[in-house]
């Protein structure tokens, strides 16, 4: 007769390498994603803390999300929100916005809406480091309010710098100059709600996005594609699209 017990016992040391398989794999993706944020720290720290102020703000910023990370902060407020998606958050690296304002010709003239701008790291370097005035648009409050308080802190005035807590699909982006989207996880209704918001935008805006070009949303020509050029972030390289609001 077959012993029950070595079936158990079986069946428990597959169960345990297979959880095992999926520990390492969890621990090895973590590793890298810890490995990636410490190389653009000092990436960071070399391009940009040469300018003591921001070096300032940023540092501040960062500590106080020490315990508290943005990803959990994004996914609660999902969570309540009922999203199906709860995990859409991410951040732009620093040296990869320098590569976006450097290709997209950013400028201190510019005003540049950031459409969801998460903790609102990127506002403070454009904002900061090139002198652009700069307005983030952010729906999860507790970014806002972290934001403006580092914001106040440091003294930087609402004519410089913004933070508003409202959502992007319904607000209007008069006085932009550029706008810059990193929403990959928007889905395809968003992006035609946008679209229709967009066409009242003056000729000459830069519309600036992340994986995809608003011409595959829409058949009017109301945009032209000036440039598409690759931008690492953390998941991996992502074509980048400058529109021209026509
Ligand atoms: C992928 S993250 C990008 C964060 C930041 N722009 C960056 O590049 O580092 C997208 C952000 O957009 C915000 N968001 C998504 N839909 C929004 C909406 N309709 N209105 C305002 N914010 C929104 C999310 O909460 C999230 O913080």
């Amino acid at each position: 007769m077959e012993n029950p017990l070595r079936r158990v016992t079986y069946a428990s040391v597959m169960e345990y390498y297979e959880c095992f398989k999926e520990y390492m794999g969890l621990f090895w993706t973590n590793l890298v994603v810890q490995t990636h944020n410490v190389i653009e720290f000092f990436r960071v720290a070399a391009s940009y803390y040469s300018n003591f102020a921001f070096a300032k703000v940023d540092l501040f910023l960062l500590l106080t999300y020490l315990f508290h990370n943005p990803f959990d902060i994004s996914k609660r407020f999902l969570q309540k929100r009922g999203a199906k998606d709860v995990y859409a958050y991410g951040e732009t690296p620093l040296t990869s916005m320098g590569i976006i304002a450097q290709e997209c010709q950013i400028s201190a003239k510019d005003t540049v809406y950031e459409l969801g701008c998460g903790r609102g790291r990127a506002c403070f370097c454009l904002n900061i480091h090139l002198g652009c005035r700069v307005v983030g648009i952010e729906y999860v409050p507790e970014f806002v309010e972290r934001a403006n308080a580092v914001k106040a802190k440091f003294g930087i005035e609402d004519k410089d710098l913004q933070f508003r807590q409202e959502d992007f699909l319904t607000m209007d982006f008069t006085g932009a100059t550029v706008i810059y989207l990193y929403g990959t996880c928007l889905d395809k209704v968003s992006i035609k709600k946008l679209i229709e918001r967009f066409k009242t935008l003056p000729a000459g805006v830069k519309i600036i996005t992340v994986s995809y070009p608003l011409t595959d949303y829409t058949l009017e020509p109301i945009f032209e594609v000036m440039k598409r050029f690759p931008v690492p972030y953390p998941w991996g390289t992502a074509d980048v699209y400058l529109h021209i609001k026509k």
